[in-house]
């Protein structure tokens, strides 16, 4: 695969005329776009119709949570729009994502099935307030990626500080979706945790999600260049996929 299949850009617009803007001006220089749950429903949907239209990869970032039955149900409407990637939550349980599975692959066997662990955004605290648990989030993370990869799923959204990880414990073709990615020449904005395009590469991540660095810059199609360029680089000294 090459490096412009690699990067996702998020399409964190709460509006479709924004979004179609950015997708306009990048034209073939991004082939794949994240629509998360506040486009999607603003565009009720129909944001994923468009960009299908112009031949793009679509990840339907929706994170799914709910009973096997209605979270599998979920999941063939997101199979019949033949997107690239969707997603559900790992904490669903192994038997929701085995069903998610059973019934997405019945429609098509393309669609990547990705799984959510923990949330980044839950602190250590919060996992132990929410969860009654002293266990680390890195060994809850690894232990929903486990079960992730048991109910057949393909693979997880992770940060790139733990892609390599995954790749160790859970092999090459398990993949690995990883946010959190900042090129040396752009703001962090709130995510802690960064790595660049090129280091997230050699490091095991299969994709990069990255919004900000792209939709916030003055030249967005410079920015996808220079992204893809780093990726370029990275894949050329040898990522882990
Ligand atoms: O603008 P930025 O590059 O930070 O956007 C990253 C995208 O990835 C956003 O859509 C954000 O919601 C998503 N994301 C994240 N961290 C996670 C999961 C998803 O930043 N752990």
């Amino acid at each position: 695969m090459n490096a412009k299949d690699r990067l996702i850009i998020a399409l964190d617009f709460p509006t479709m005329d924004k979004a179609v803007e950015l997708v306009e001006k990048l034209g073939d220089t991004a082939s794949f776009y994240k629509v998360g749950l506040e486009l999607f429903l603003n565009s009720k949907g129909k944001m994923v119709e468009y960009l299908a239209e112009k031949g793009k990869k679509i990840f339907l970032d929706l994170k799914f949570h709910d009973i096997p039955n209605t979270t599998a149900m979920a999941s063939v409407f997101a199979a019949k729009e033949n997107v690239f990637m969707f997603n559900v939550h790992a904490s669903g349980g192994k038997k929701m994502m085995a069903k998610v599975v059973e019934e997405a692959k019945k429609i098509n066997d393309k669609s990547l099935l990705i799984a959510v662990t923990i949330l980044t955004s839950l602190s250590e605290e919060e996992v132990k307030e929410t969860f009654m648990t002293e266990v680390s989030i890195k060994e809850l993370a690894m232990n929903l990626a486990r079960l992730t990869k048991e109910a057949g799923m393909d693979g997880v959204v992770c940060s790139p500080w733990e892609a390599k990880y995954i790749k160790e414990a859970l092999g090459k073709e398990f993949k690995t979706v990883c946010p959190g990615v900042r090129p040396a020449w752009s703001a962090t904005n709130d995510q802690t945790r960064i790595m660049t395009p090129k280091d997230a590469m050699l490091n095991g991540c299969d994709f990069l999600v990255v919004g900000r660095p792209i939709t916030k810059n003055e030249d967005p199609v410079n920015a996808t260049k220079m992204v893809i360029a780093e990726i370029e680089e990275g894949l050329k000294e040898g990522n882990l996929c």
